[in-house]
């Protein structure tokens, strides 16, 4: 499986993206290293799995390594942890060459890649993600963080990897819910840039969950493709990079409404949030009726959420939703950002949607 390239200038990078990584990551991290010598930081779940083979892996390319296990789950991206983790990292005595292991999803990522980038003003970052989510998505382009209280991923710092290691079979032992949940941002690329992807997608997305390795490489290969395509020409989210985030103004408003629980995913809340798009964009007469059926019977296939009414519990009424969508970071001057769609594959930023159109919507949406 070809890598994809990072093209940054002096911040270029290469994702791998093959099966057994994990275990060949001594030696694929071995040319980086200015001392044979590493930090890993991952959580308890993963760490059950995959640390064994890792450890491993370093020691057979004689590279010692001190480790740091850390609860798992999204209260992880907090203030108390990132400290804990820095901290540590400098009783470590990791310094400014050396070189930092992330391993696990994008909670670990995002903590672990922040701490790399405020540690001595900038050390240097491997990224090992192991959920889908993180290998399609969080572990590529630089964006690191962690949440604050009044809001999610509001502290951060834009950090690239030296490397990103994705190895497919670690997804073999992601939970299910988990897996869809990240297909949600699989979808999302095919939605924005590529219908020849969106459609490989309706004929091997089954497959693909069913554990097919091969499926799995070339949706995840396909993915980081695009997302460094749009990262190389906008890095840090002035233009284009907005594109990413299609189906996110939707998605993180049900996120704040669910209280960041189980309830809902960031996957899941992506998804809906792509079909919510989609349906917005038709009643906008931008694109047909028929794109929005396309995409909910995608995903309707794949057995993911895609309505309101699949969330348990209640949310708030259209207004509450708007409201919590005014607080997303994609506000410019108080004006929402969506993006919306000319078409499967055809994405654009506009601030220029209705307030009433969006209201209507929610209400359709929420009373469905
Ligand atoms: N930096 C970015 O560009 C970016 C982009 C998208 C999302 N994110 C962030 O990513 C986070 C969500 O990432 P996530 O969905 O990976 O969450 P996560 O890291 O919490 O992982 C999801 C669950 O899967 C488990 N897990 C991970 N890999 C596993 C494996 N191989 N086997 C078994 N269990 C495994 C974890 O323990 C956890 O319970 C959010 O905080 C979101 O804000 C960041």
């Amino acid at each position: 499986m070809p890598d994809v390239h990072v093209p940054l200038g002096s911040r270029a990078y290469d994702v791998r993206i093959d099966r057994g990584l994990i275990a060949r990551a001594g030696e694929e991290i071995a040319p980086l290293l200015a001392r044979r010598r590493v930090a890993v930081v991952t959580e308890e779940n993963v760490a059950a799995l995959h640390l064994g083979p890792l450890r491993d892996g370093l020691e057979a390319a004689g590279i010692e390594y001190a480790q740091l296990i850390l609860p798992p789950g999204e209260g992880t991206k907090c203030w108390s942890q990132l400290e804990r983790v820095t901290e540590w990292l400098v009783a470590e005595r990791v310094e400014r060459r050396d070189v930092v292991l992330a391993l696990g999803g994008g909670v670990i990522g995002d903590l672990v890649g922040f701490a790399a980038a405020i540690l001595r003003r900038g050390v240097r970052l491997v990224q090992i993600p192991t959920s889908l989510l993180a290998q399609v998505d969080s572990s590529v382009g630089g964006k690191t963080g962690i949440n604050s209280p009044l809001g999610k991923n509001l502290i951060g710092a834009f950090h690239q990897p030296s490397l990103v290691l994705a190895d497919v079979d670690a997804l073999e032992t992601l939970p299910e819910r988990d897996f869809i949940a990240g297909y949600g941002e699989v979808v999302k690329y095919g939605l924005l840039g590529d219908e020849g992807f969106f459609g490989w997608l309706e004929k091997n997305g089954p497959a693909l969950a069913r554990g097919d390795g091969a499926a799995r490489a070339e949706a995840v290969r396909r993915s980081v493709q695009m997302k460094a395509d749009i990262v190389v020409r906008d890095e840090t989210e002035q233009g284009d990079r907005a594109l990413l985030n299609l189906g996110h103004t939707f998605g993180h408003a049900l996120e704040a409404a669910t209280g960041y629980s189980d309830r809902l995913l960031h996957g899941e809340g992506v998804a809906i949030g792509c079909a919510l798009a989609f349906d917005l964009s038709a009643r906008l007469n931008l694109c047909s009726q028929e794109e929005p059926s396309r995409v909910r019977a995608h995903l309707d296939r794949m057995g993911m959420r895609m309505r309101l009414s699949d969330i348990p519990g209640d949310l708030p009424d259209a207004e509450g939703l708007l409201a919590l969508m005014a607080q997303d970071k994609k506000v410019v001057d108080g004006r929402l950002r969506f993006i919306l769609a000319r078409g499967i594959g055809d994405a654009f930023v506009t601030s220029d949607v209705p307030p009433d159109a969006v209201r209507a919507l929610l209400e359709d949406a929420l009373a469905a």
